[in-house]
């Protein structure tokens, strides 16, 4: 397979220097020792959505806008909208509380015409929030677009993780990304499941996937499965049990195919596939 390396493209020069600037008032703003994040959310969603058009505060106080506009400028306030997570009845609801007005500026900047396919802003915006939100994040998180965190409080991420569009980390019983962790469009890596008999019967268990790991497209990764470094699952796998280092686990239920070429001897050694190489 041809090495296919990303290209570096940026935006014009004067929109990196004003999308810099708009970022460094905002990671001061959230940093501030009277820090509001409520009012800055809903003040931020405001002007990126309606540019040139005064403040949140005054806005709202006009009573003459027509209803459907009213309660559209109420929306951007996280106070009057209520996020899925917050209806379980594990959340806990002050550190919800907490995260709950950047998680709401995450999505719905992602509903904006400047944030849904906006690639270099929105990854730069998500690396002033997730400090933030998540429990721990390292340097250099890569975050796409349309990507949602139940709690986000109970994510914990590495170095150099990057996540694409459209994936769902629930991280209810715990979720950690070790360095280096990759995740693909539309994947969703869980952390909750439900008792077959009854739905309220929920077991939140801590899911990880270690250092080097690749979870491909369309891929579901459930509740208290590790993946073990370098491990990988396939595209539109479900992993429903713990997948080896090194091991390519494909299907549903996911199943490891093979070891990758890189394991380490002692790993490729200890595979007892039935395709292995050497026939163990
Ligand atoms: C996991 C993956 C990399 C496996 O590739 P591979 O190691 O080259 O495996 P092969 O294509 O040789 O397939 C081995 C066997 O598993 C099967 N298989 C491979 N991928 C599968 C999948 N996602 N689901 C079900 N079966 C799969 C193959 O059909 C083959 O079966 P066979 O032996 O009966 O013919 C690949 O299937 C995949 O999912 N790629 C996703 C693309 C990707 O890398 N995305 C990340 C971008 S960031």
């Amino acid at each position: 397979m041809p090495v296919l390396p990303l290209r570096t493209v940026a935006p014009a020069a004067g929109m990196t220097r004003l999308s810099e600037e708009w970022l460094a008032d905002l990671d001061a703003a959230l940093r501030a020792e009277d820090a509001d994040w409520r009012r800055t959310c809903r003040e931020t969603l405001f002007q990126l959505a309606h540019p040139g058009q005064g403040s949140w505060e005054e806005r709202v106080a006009d009573t003459s806008l027509p209803m459907a506009s009213r309660l559209a400028l109420e929306a951007f306030d996280p106070a009057n909208i209520t996020l899925e997570p917050e209806y379980y009845a594990d959340v806990d609801p002050e550190r919800f509380a907490r995260v709950k007005p950047l998680l709401w500026l995450w999505y719905t900047f992602d509903r904006l015409p400047i944030g849904g396919q906006h690639v270099a802003l929105g990854v730069m915006l998500r690396r002033v929030l997730a400090p933030h939100v998540f429990k721990r994040v390292g340097a250099n998180f890569k975050c796409f677009q349309h990507v949602e965190v139940s709690f986000g409080y109970n994510l914990e991420v590495g170095d150099d993780v990057v996540v694409h569009r459209h994936v769902l980390l629930d991280d209810r019983g715990g979720l950690v990304l070790g360095d280096r962790v990759s995740i693909s469009d539309y994947a969703n890596i869980y952390s909750h499941t439900h008792s077959i008999v009854d739905q309220q019967d929920v077991t939140c268990l801590r899911t990880v996937l270690e250092d080097d790991v690749r979870v491909t497209y369309h891929a579901t990764v459930l509740a208290g499965v590790r993946v073990a470094r370098n491990g990988m699952v396939g595209a539109a796998a479900v992993a429903t049990k713990d997948v080896r280092p090194y091991h390519v686990n494909v299907g549903i239920p996911a199943k490891s195919v093979r070891v990758k070429p890189n394991a380490p001897p002692e790993l490729v050694r200890n595979a007892r596939l039935p395709e292995h190489p050497d026939g163990s």
